[in-house]
C-alpha cells in the first residue's frame, strides 16, 4: 500500500487525535532517522501505524491477544500495553504489512525492550517527542533526541517510568531492561 493510501485509510479509522499524533510520531520518526541513518520509509510507516491497535476497542485487543498467545501476562492486563503487540498483529493480518523491522519497532514501543534495533528506537522516541505532545522539559528533550540519541531514550524512559511508580502501575521488566541496555551501551 502506497504511503498516501495508509495514511487515508488511518485518517478514516482512527479518531482525530489518534490521526495528528500518529502523522507527529511519522514526521518526527523520519527526522530522527534521517539524523541516525536508518531507513526513512521504515521510519515513517512504523510511526504512523504505531497505534494502529488504538483503534480497535481494549475488548477486542484482549480478545485477539488470547487467541493468538501475544504479550504476556502483564501486557495482558494492562491495556495501555496490549495496543502494541496486538496492533502489529493486526497491521501483518488486515493490513498484509509483512516489513519484520517495521513490526518488532511497534511491537516494542511501549516497553521498550533491551537491545532494540535503531528503528525501534527511534519509534520510541517519536512517540515521546512529537509535536503535539506538551510537558515540562519537552524542548529540551526534543533538542538532545537530535544530538544524543541513547540519552534522549534514557530520559524519555526514566520520566515513563517515574510516571508509572506514581499511579501505582506495573512496570514490564522490558522497561527496566532497556534502561539497563541503554545505560550499559
Ligand atoms: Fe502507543
Ligand atoms: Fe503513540
Amino acid at each position: 500500500m502506497a504511503m498516501d493510501e495508509t495514511r487515508k485509510l488511518l485518517q478514516r479509522r482512527a479518531s482525530e487525535y489518534l490521526f495528528n499524533h500518529s502523522r507527529g510520531v511519522e514526521k518526527c520518526a523520519c527526522r530522527l532517522a534521517q539524523v541516525y541513518g536508518v531507513d526513512k520509509a521504515k521510519a515513517s510507516l512504523a510511526g504512523l501505524l504505531h497505534d494502529y491497535g488504538k483503534i480497535y476497542p481494549e475488548k477486542v485487543l484482549r480478545q485477539i491477544a488470547l487467541e493468538q498467545s501475544l504479550g504476556d501476562e502483564l501486557i495482558f492486563r494492562e491495556p495501555k500495553l496490549l495496543h502494541a503487540p496486538v496492533g502489529a498483529w493486526l497491521l501483518r493480518h488486515e493490513l498484509g504489512i509483512g516489513d519484520e523491522d517495521v513490526l518488532a519497532a511497534i511491537r516494542v514501543h511501549t516497553t521498550g525492550a533491551a537491545g532494540i534495533p535503531l528503528l525501534a528506537k527511534i519509534v520510541y522516541l517519536a512517540d515521546y517527542i512529537e509535536p503535539g505532545r506538551v510537558y515540562p522539559g519537552v524542548d529540551e528533550l526534543r533538542r538532545i533526541a537530535f544530538k544524543n540519541l541513547n540519552q534522549a531514550l534514557l530520559n524519555a524512559l526514566e520520566r515513563t517510568i517515574k510516571h508509572v511508580l506514581e499511579k501505582k502501575k506495573v512496570l514490564h521488566p522490558d522497561s527496566i531492561a532497556f534502561r539497563n541496555s541503554l545505560l550499559l551501551s
